[in-house]
Order: structure tokens, then sequence, then C-alpha cells
């Protein structure tokens, strides 16, 4: 017997993340003592208080049927709360739909607004979901939008030509670039996204991982926003929930709406039990300033940003701290699977650039979601070759 695969699945590159694991499990078979500085999993645990609530919900034997496909009506509402105390917004339940991790989310939304051969606006680099998992899955058209260090790392929306285009994603605060963004080019989007007839799906994945005062807007912040746009959050990256797999998405109303019937037909919804953990995290907001947990999270992360900062810089390679996410997108000034290859033999991974686009040549992407140590000891093997 052969079962060939689809031919949509047949189009989608290997996935780098996969192969990664994949390189980093043989080492450590070979007896090697790698650091890994590739994966974007936090390191740090979730908060006390959220692993009290999990105990005590998941112990509570009502939480085990069936949820809504849109999500338990408490969760929803300290979605709603949130973004009332965070960005300032009103948004109404209709607005909202619980996510199995905003992955899950990013994929199922072509399948409910692309048709066969539709385009969509993909950054590259890239996280690589919205070219694989959603566009090619749905039979789209990936057409990439280079990010370019010239350009800050930001599409450049006065060359794309919108004939055919149905959707595009952008990522701000942005894997792997690190790069951020300041409320008029999110204008100068949503009027494009507007004047164009595109759904713009916004990936605010990393907007509570910031430094140095920043504190990333939501699209939602933008008048005509809720014309054209949904937004995806996660407690993965802010509260080191990634294993949990909890999220969701917030905007326009049809797209909204549009996203749960594809989901009615697909999941039942995230356990009730996390979700109502999920909506106990987010309550603690309540204003727009970062809860204690998250600045004293953040300030770990930081403390390792600059130490691997500081060492790239003294080598050679200059790279910005970065405003947000637990990235640094380096130049590193050759192939980036050679650059890679380099530090895995003195056993640290990263990931190379390409894997992330072809505009992601040149790159590498390295993790700090590793103890300060560890980075310290990365940072002492890369100087030994450098
Ligand atoms: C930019 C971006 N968006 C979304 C996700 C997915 O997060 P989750 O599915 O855990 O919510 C990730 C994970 O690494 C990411 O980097």
């Amino acid at each position: 017997m052969n079962f060939e695969y689809a031919q949509r699945v047949k189009r989608l590159p290997p996935y780098l993340f996969a192969e990664m694991e994949k390189i980093q499990k043989e080492k450590k078979a070979h007896g090697v003592d790698l650091i890994s500085l590739s994966i974007g999993d936090p390191d740090l645990p979730p908060p006390d208080f959220v692993v009290d609530a999990l105990a005590n919900e998941v112990s509570d034997l009502k939480n085990h049927n069936y949820s809504f496909s849109q999500g338990e009506h408490v969760f929803r509402e300290a979605v709603c709360n949130w973004y009332k105390n965070r960005f300032g917004i009103d948004v109404t339940h209709d607005q909202v739909v619980a996510l199995l991790g905003s992955k899950e989310g990013i994929a199922n939304i072509a399948r409910a607004f692309v048709n066969n051969g539709d385009k969509v606006l993909v950054p590259d680099p890239a996280y690589p979901v919205y070219a694989n998992g959603s566009t090619i899955l749905c039979d789209g058209l990936v057409v990439p939008m280079p990010l370019l260090e010239d350009n800050n790392f930001q599409p450049d929306l006065d060359i794309i030509d919108t004939d055919n285009v149905r959707m595009m994603f952008l990522n701000y605060p942005n894997n792997p670039t690190a790069a951020t963004v300041d409320k008029h080019f999110l204008k100068k989007t949503v009027d494009f996204a507007k004047d164009n007839n595109i759904i713009l799906c916004y990936d605010n994945a990393y907007s509570e991982i910031t430094y140095d005062n920043y504190r990333a807007p939501s699209i939602l912040e933008i008048s005509g926003a809720d014309e054209v746009a949904i937004e995806f959050n996660s407690l993965s990256k802010t509260f080191n929930m990634t294993g949990d797999r909890i999220a969701f998405a917030v905007g326009n109303k049809q797209l909204v709406a549009g996203l749960t019937k594809i989901k009615s037909q697909i999941d039942s919804g995230p356990p009730v039990y996390i979700q109502k953990v999920a909506a106990a995290a987010l309550g603690v907001y309540k204003n727009s300033n970062q809860p204690e947990f998250l600045r004293k999270n953040n300030q770990v992360l930081q403390e390792r940003r600059d130490l691997l900062v500081n060492t790239l810089t003294k080598i050679g390679y200059p790279c910005e701290a970065p405003m947000a996410t637990f990235y640094v997108w380096v130049n590193c000034k050759e192939d980036s699977v050679k650059f890679t290859t380099k530090l895995l033999d003195v056993g640290v991974a990263v990931t190379p650039g390409i894997g992330f686009g072809k505009y992601g040549e040149g790159y590498v992407r390295i993790t700090f979601t590793q103890p300060k140590e560890r980075i310290k000891e990365a940072c002492e093997r890369i100087v030994s070759i450098f």
C-alpha cells in the first residue's frame, strides 16, 4: 500500500523547528552538552497563582465537560476586561473566540476566508505558520512581504501588488526580528487593508514581553481596525503557559464568527479548567501597567538579553537590544546555516534565518529562554570560536 500525501501537503516545506529538534536530540544522544538557544519556549515557570488555580480547577469535576466552540463565557468576559484594562479598548463577547493556542487560530482563519488561489501577504522572514499551516494548507498563494533591516523590518506597503489579495498577516513585536512598530505604521496598515478590502490578521503574541518601559500596542487601538482586523494573542508567552494551549482572537465580528464557524466543525474549545485559569490570569491586569509577575519575569529576560547583546557586539556582531520578545536577530555576515553549524560544533543551537524565509538569509535568531548561567556559558563558547 502506498498512501500519498495530498498535493497541498506536498507543497509544505520542512518545518524548521521540528528539524532543529531532531538535530538537537541527536547531538544530545551523542553526549553533547547542548545549550539550546533556538526554540521560543520560555524556561521560566508560570506564576504560582496560575499553578494553584490550575490544581483547583482541574479537581472540580464540573470542569471536564465539553466547552463551547467560541469559548466559555467567563473566559471571553476576562478577555474583554483585559482589552479594557490593558489597551483601553471596549470589545464585546461576540468579538472574542477562545483558541487552542494562537497557532491554531492563525491556521484556521484562512480556512474560513481564503479560497483556492487567493493571495495571502506573508511577512518574510516570519513565524512559519502564516505561510504553511494557514495559507498553503488552504490552497492559498503565499506572497512574501520582505522585512528588510533598511526598512526597520517593516513591509513596504507602497510597493505591494494588491490584485486578488484576500488576507495579510502581520506580527509585532516580531518573531524572528524582534522589531516593534509605532501606531503611525499600524494606522497606515489598517488604511491599506481597508482601501484594498484585505483581511488583516495581526499576531500580537509577544505584546507583554517588553523591556525598557516599552508597551506594545494592539491593532484594535487604531481607528478603523474593527472593520478589517482580527488580533491573535495568547497566554503562552505572557504567563509561560506554552503547553497549556490557551489563546484568543479578538476583532471584527464577521472575522471572529468565521473563525468560530470553522472551529465548531473541528474542535470543541480549550478545556474548561484551562479557560477558567486563563481568565484568572488575565484578571491580574488592573490597568495598562505590567502586573508584578510580568515585571519580574521581564527583568530576568532583560538581564539575559543584555548579556547576549553585549557579548555579540564585543565579538564583532553588533546587534540592537530588542525592546520586546525573547529573540536577538543577528546579522551573521555569512550563510546562516554555515554559521549555525559552527555554533553547533561548540554545543550551541541557534536558528538559521533562512528557516524563516528567503529574506531571513544572512541572519540567525538567538533565543534567550535559558537561565543566565547557561547563556553565559553559551557566550563563552561563542567567543571561543570568533
Ligand atoms: C509570532 C508567534 N505567533 C504565534 C505563536 C504561537 O503561540 P501559541 O500557539 O503558543 O499561542 C508563536 C510561537 O512561538 C509565535 O512566535
